[in-house]
């Protein structure tokens, strides 16, 4: 490898419809961390990213809210963009695949395609909304499972017995749209003939482009045969047109990954040197590393290096792939408050505790990743605070009072030894960090910050300064110190920037560069040493996670498996996690009788009732404001979970959950029982 690599590296581009979370954030504080090392390094490497905003889901969304997809697109990215630099993920440009730059590579990549003869048409048959006038993806289609008989199932799968069909197999569909009863409908659509593309695709893969599972993976996609890839969509759509093919626009998959190509030739564009196709022709020596999550692999692994080889360009060096997040180890769930987006994030907690938490989970392997919120709280605090930050607060404060602000012109001999073990660990770190073991980097430092504690320990400059004869020798220990905390910062850096910025600050220095590991501080000058990081209160992550509890009132719950924020669209939320039917018998369900319903000061969402199930009274703020006045619901029936704990809520204890269906605002309806019932009855 030349001693300067080029390097191009991308995260996968997120939807303009939605916000980011910590599931989004695994991958873009993975990419943004390897990025930083690659340039720690001295290589030459460019982080590059965009909003991926074409598609349907993004016009209907726009036009929900009355506004242009253009005006959405605006908004979402100036939230994706404070999210980011909130987490201090430093892209070297963030593009927008709505750009000049993508419609004219996505153009011409396609024109190539067709050159080479890898485009072709064929009609089809799909599901049309006679009232909203437009081809339904099977997304947007729901009907009855043909295989268990669930209502409300989309068009692709079904989320209550997982049979998968064709959106024509389902009975009595209907649009999610309009709620309009589909009719087929004929057309044209273009085609990439993926199926011309298996030797290709085989001898790419067979270079070392992918993790060994997903490879696994592909296997399977070639032995079921590789389809030709449907890459149109008809009008109304957002997107680009097809040239030469008025109302018909090039599928957001299509012109998505081009995405990584124009933002970065937007970047050369701006920069004097820099030179799009030395990274992308087909001799480019440069690298390109994609980081994904494994559900989009499809995508990277077999459409997007066959549209670049097929269109004249160099295909990835390699695919990052990512597992999913998991939060105390289930799937993220907005109501458990574990569906956290950034910015809430952002508000209760520093970010770079979940960069160091996130590096000290992952590999380079596909599994999920487990953000338990207990361990995120200890292993911040004994490791990052208790182990690493402790050794510059143990040490700096004799410096300034004792030693002038100064450090020793040499250290002890024990301490000489111990920063020749840190530095001799620069390249075993570098190489985990440079194949995606975050984890093991982070053991190795942790590792060594052990050692540096055991020797401060041992040796107690504390007590050496009480002792005018030894205080040269404590000079020399809190110098070992100072050192040994330079070098675990340099190496913490792709993972803490804007602490190692704190840093450099404190210990007087330049920006380091990995190269650093083999320079030493000796008879330098620092400054007065500042508080460098507080611990995390379990107070901060309750709040967090009531922050994003979603209640009754709220937008529908929904759980999402994946890293995204789940179908933005839909009418009806899907079906959430599955519980067993154990789970199920420990709910409670009793009939209650509203006694009184008040206003609550304060409160936009919440009615305050009191409800009358029997043997007892009970207190419950239920979200249902917007739908009922109090007087409304005064001497009605209705069902409560009486077994769930107690919350101390803002305005006092609420003592069990109301149930009511609907997506929210006016159209929400508690539960009536029928009027036989009687308050303080089981439901069966
Ligand atoms: O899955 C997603 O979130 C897509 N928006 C990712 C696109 S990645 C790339 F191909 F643009
Ligand atoms: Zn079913």
């Amino acid at each position: 490898m030349p001693d300067t690599r080029k390097i191009l590296v991308t995260s996968a581009l997120p939807y303009a419809n939605g916000s980011i979370h910590l599931g989004h954030l695994v991958e873009y504080l993975q990419t943004d961390i390897w990025a930083r090392f690659q340039k720690l390094r001295g290589h030459e490497c460019y982080y590059v990213c965009a909003d991926d905003t074409h598609g349907s889901p993004v016009m209907l969304r726009a036009e929900s809210e009355g506004i242009t997809p253009e005006q959405l697109i605006a908004r979402v990215r100036e939230e994706h963009l404070a999210d980011f630099t909130g987490f201090h993920i430093a892209f070297d440009n963030y593009h927008s695949t709505h750009s000049p730059e993508n419609q004219a590579l996505a153009t011409g990549m396609y024109k190539a395609l067709v050159a080479d003869d890898k485009i072709t048409t064929r009609t089809i048959e799909q599901f049309y909304d006679p009232e909203k006038e437009m081809f339904l993806s099977d997304r947007f289609i729901k009907g009855e499972c043909p295989k268990c008989h669930a209502q409300d199932q989309y068009g692709d799968a079904c989320e209550v017995c997982g049979a998968t069909y064709a959106p024509t197999e389902l009975i009595k569909p209907f649009s999610a749209l309009s709620g309009a009863k589909p009719v087929m409908k004929q057309s044209e659509h273009f085609f990439f003939k993926l199926g011309d593309c298996e030797a290709f695709l085989r001898e790419w893969m067979a270079g070392d482009r992918l993790p060994v599972e997903s490879r696994n993976k592909l296997e399977e996609w070639f032995e079921a045969g590789l389809k030709d890839w449907d890459i149109s969509r008809d009008a109304p759509y957002f997107g680009f047109e097809i040239p030469d093919a008025p109302g018909k626009y090039f599928y957001v998959w299509l012109d998505a990954p081009v995405g990584y190509m124009a933002s970065f030739k937007n970047l050369c564009d701006r920069t004097e040197g820099l030179d799009f196709d030395s990274f992308w022709s087909p001799d480019s020596e440069a690298e390109l590393y994609h980081f994904i999550g494994k559900d989009i692999l499809n995508f990277h692994a077999l459409f997007w290096p066959a549209t670049l080889h097929y269109a004249g360009y160099r295909t990835p060096t390699r695919l990052c792939v990512h597992g999913f997040l998991t939060v105390n180890g289930q799937k993220m769930s907005k109501s458990r408050g574990t569906f956290i987006t950034a910015s809430s994030y952002l508000k209760h907690l520093e970010p770079e505790y979940l960069r160091y938490y996130y590096a000290a989970k992952l590999n380079d392997k596909i599994e999920d990743i487990d953000l338990n919120l207990e361990d995120f709280v200890a292993r911040v605090n004994s490791n990052l605070v208790g182990k690493y930050i402790n050794i510059a607060s143990r040490a700096a404060g004799f410096i300034s009072k004792r030693f002038d602000g100064k450090l020793a012109a040499e250290m002890d001999t024990a301490g000489a030894t111990l920063i020749r073990t840190l530095q001799a660990e620069a390249e075993a770190i570098a190489e985990r960090y440079d194949n995606r073991q975050f984890s093991e980097a982070i053991r190795i430092i942790m590792a060594l910050a052990d050692e540096v504690n055991e020797y401060i320990a041992e040796l107690e400059p504390w007590k050496m300064v009480k002792d005018e004869a030894l205080l040269p020798e404590a000079h020399r220990v809190c110098t070992t110190a100072i050192n040994a905390f330079r070098l675990l910062t340099l190496y913490l850096k792709p993972v803490l920037p804007v602490m190692s910025e704190r840093v450099e600050a404190f210990l007087n220095i330049a920006p380091m560069v990995w190269s650093d590991a083999g320079t030493l501080l000796a008879d330098h000058a620092i400054n007065k040493y500042q508080h460098l990081a507080q611990r995390i209160e379990s107070t901060q992550v309750d709040a967090m996670v009531e922050d994003n509890k979603q209640t009754l009132g709220d937008k529908p719950t929904e759980s999402s498996p994946t890293r995204h924020a789940g179908h933005q669209q839909q009418e009806h939320p899907p079906i959430g996690e599955t519980m067993s039917i154990d789970d199920f018998a420990k709910i409670d369900l009793r009939v209650a009788r509203i006694v009184k319903a008040e206003h609550v000061e304060g409160a936009d969402k919440l009615l305050q009732l009191t409800l009358d199930i029997g043997m007892e009274t009970r207190n419950v703020f239920a979200g249902i404001k917007s739908a009922y006045a109090p007087e409304d619901l005064e001497g009605k029936l209705t069902v409560m979970v009486a077994n769930l704990a107690p919350r101390k809520m803002r305005f006092g204890l609420s003592e069990g959950m109301v149930l009511a269906a609907g997506p929210g605002g006016k159209d929400l309806f508690i539960l009536e029982p029928n009027e036989g019932a009687q308050p303080g009855m089981k439901i069966k």
